[in-house]
């Protein structure tokens, strides 16, 4: 492979945010709900102690726990010092001052999300440690909580007054955001009912819906990569591109995740958000400038040109499947409907193969083929981009045997990177052609570790940019997509869940699904 690189930059970059990014860090209190829950304990309060070890002082930010069990500040400080042993990488632990010092910024507020007195009480903290902690009035509510509770939540967020700012003795005028966690509805209905709770109580620009996808360096690279080269651009549409895949592949199964993923499958899981946002990305418009507005503007519609699916397309557009006993990774798996809490007779899909197309100027007629499943050979997640042959082929058909057309590849994860692929002569007399990779990986051309999506997601919430957040219209344009899929599923007999071994790339019906249009799957 031929790394087409600059000289990594002299001194190694910090792997975690960078505060200054343009914006200005600021203090606040940060409120988690569902504190207590996995994805807390696991995710965002380890991700929390990096970010907040490298805020810069004297910016105080504190963090308080909303949550019905009974702890205290100190029972709960132990808790998460224990969850940040367990849960930060071995590669990035932090040392006891640093563990100490975020512990001190830890708060606790023992509260059932219905009670009334308890946001009351919330308040009373809030603004005492706006005095004694200078928080600045500033206010992050952060839902981390299972989805039926999110309504109760908000609910009482705006009948306590505490999603309005409340102006501070000469400081400026304070925020208040709120950063909601995936699911994000079941379906359009749902979408649009949290909407318009949320809408009831907070201004659009307060809400910060994450998708931890956008979070990803690679993803935010596909914007640059397009609009910062001025050579792909012209290629980029349907007179040169044959068709695009998104894959997004995991090698685990579902875990211990059989409750949520039970009512969830393949589809709202992976399909509605992450592949959504990449596919959005891959195929907006160029925005006049790099802000929240205009680039969601573009993003939506990209989303508002795919149409719904009609009934009678969906069998041959889209595959569903669900893995059987096999072995992945050298080790036997079993059966999605033998895992821990799945019902046995469980028609939920672990594997989804469907084809789309951006109905404008730009996409006509070409096919975005999207692929994502559990169990399957390797966790990769990749958009390939597949280019039309040459119009006139020189070369005979022996000649050019294995070539494939040009194909560039963005890697999201892992081996981040991007590859394109093209035809070259195989040294020697005979007219052979073969197929090279051109291509960059980060690893090989900074020399920096990529940041956490979610520490990226979060600094940016504080300094209050939503850019890489999915805005409401976002939301609701990728349901009515997936809704049109769902819905017949809902009609359709469990024989329409084929089945693939753990450990292989998903039920025939899916090669069949690409093999029918003469093309195929791009495996990496
Ligand atoms: C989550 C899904 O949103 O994304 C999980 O709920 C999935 O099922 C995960 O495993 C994948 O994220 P990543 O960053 O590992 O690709």
């Amino acid at each position: 492979m031929t790394q087409q690189t600059q000289n990594p930059p002299a001194q190694r970059l910090k792997k975690h945010i960078i505060w200054q990014n343009g914006h200005e860090p600021q203090p606040c209190n940060i409120i988690l709900f569902g504190a207590t829950g996995d994805l807390s304990q696991r995710k965002i309060l380890p991700t929390l102690a990096h970010l907040l070890h490298d805020h810069p002082e004297p910016e105080k930010v504190c963090i308080v726990a909303f949550a019905r069990r009974d702890y205290n500040d100190d029972s709960w400080r132990k808790l998460v010092l224990e969850s940040l042993d367990k849960y930060l990488p071995a590669d990035d632990k932090l040392d006891d001052q640093a563990k100490q010092s975020f512990a001190s910024q830890l708060f606790y507020c023992r509260s059932n999300f219905d009670d009334t007195d308890g946001y009351k009480r919330l308040g009373d903290l809030l603004n005492k440690l706006d005095k004694e902690e200078h928080t600045g009035g500033n206010r992050l509510f952060y839902l981390a909580t299972p989805p039926e509770t999110d309504s109760t939540i908000i609910e009482q967020l705006g009948k306590s007054g505490l999603s309005k700012p409340v102006p501070q003795d000469g400081n400026k005028q304070p925020w208040v955001r709120l950063i909601t966690e995936k699911p994000f509805g079941h379906d359009l209905a749902s979408a649009k009912k949290l909407n318009q709770e949320l809408a009831a109580v907070f201004q659009e620009d307060q809400i910060f819906r994450i998708d931890h996808y956008m979070g990803k360096e690679t993803v935010q690279n596909i914007i640059a990569f397009r609009f910062a080269n001025g050579i792909f651009e012209p290629l980029w549409n349907q007179k040169y591109i044959d068709h695009i895949q998104i894959l997004v592949a995991e090698s685990l199964g579902i875990g211990s995740r059989s409750e949520y993923y039970e009512t969830e499958g393949a589809i709202r899981d992976i399909v509605q958000n992450h592949v959504m946002q990449v596919l959005s990305l891959v195929g907006m418009e160029p925005p006049a400038d790099y802000n929240a507005n205009d680039i969601r503007d573009e993003k939506v519609k990209v989303l508002r040109a795919i149409k719904a699916l009609q009934p009678e397309e969906i069998n041959l557009r889209v595959v569903r499947g669900q893995y059987t006993a096999g072995i992945e990774d050298g080790k036997p798996a079993v059966a999605y409907k033998e895992e821990h809490g799945v019902n046995p007779a469980s028609t939920t899909e672990t594997y989804v193969a469907l084809k789309l197309f951006i109905e404008n100027w730009r996409w006509s007629d070409v096919p975005v083929y999207i692929r994502t499943g559990k169990h399957l050979p390797k966790r990769s997640t990749e958009v390939t981009v597949q280019f039309k042959r040459v119009p006139h082929q020189l070369y005979t058909p022996t000649e050019t045997q294995g070539l494939v057309p040009n194909r560039l590849t963005m890697r999201i994860q892992p081996d981040e990177g991007i590859s394109l692929k093209i035809g070259a002569k195989v040294p020697g007399a005979a007219s052979k052609l073969s197929t090279v990779d051109m291509g960059f990986t980060y690893n090989e051309a900074f020399d920096i570790e990529l940041p956490d999506a979610y520490e990226r997601l979060i600094a940016d919430c504080i300094v209050g940019d939503s850019t890489l957040f999915i805005r409401r219209d976002e939301i609701e344009e990728s349901w009515r997509i997936i809704d049109s899929i769902t819905e017949a599923w809902q009609k359709a007999g469990a024989e329409t869940v084929y089945p693939y071994p753990a450990g292989t790339w998903g039920p025939k019906e899916a090669d069949a699904l690409i093999e029918r249009d003469g093309r195929e799957w791009d495996n990496p």
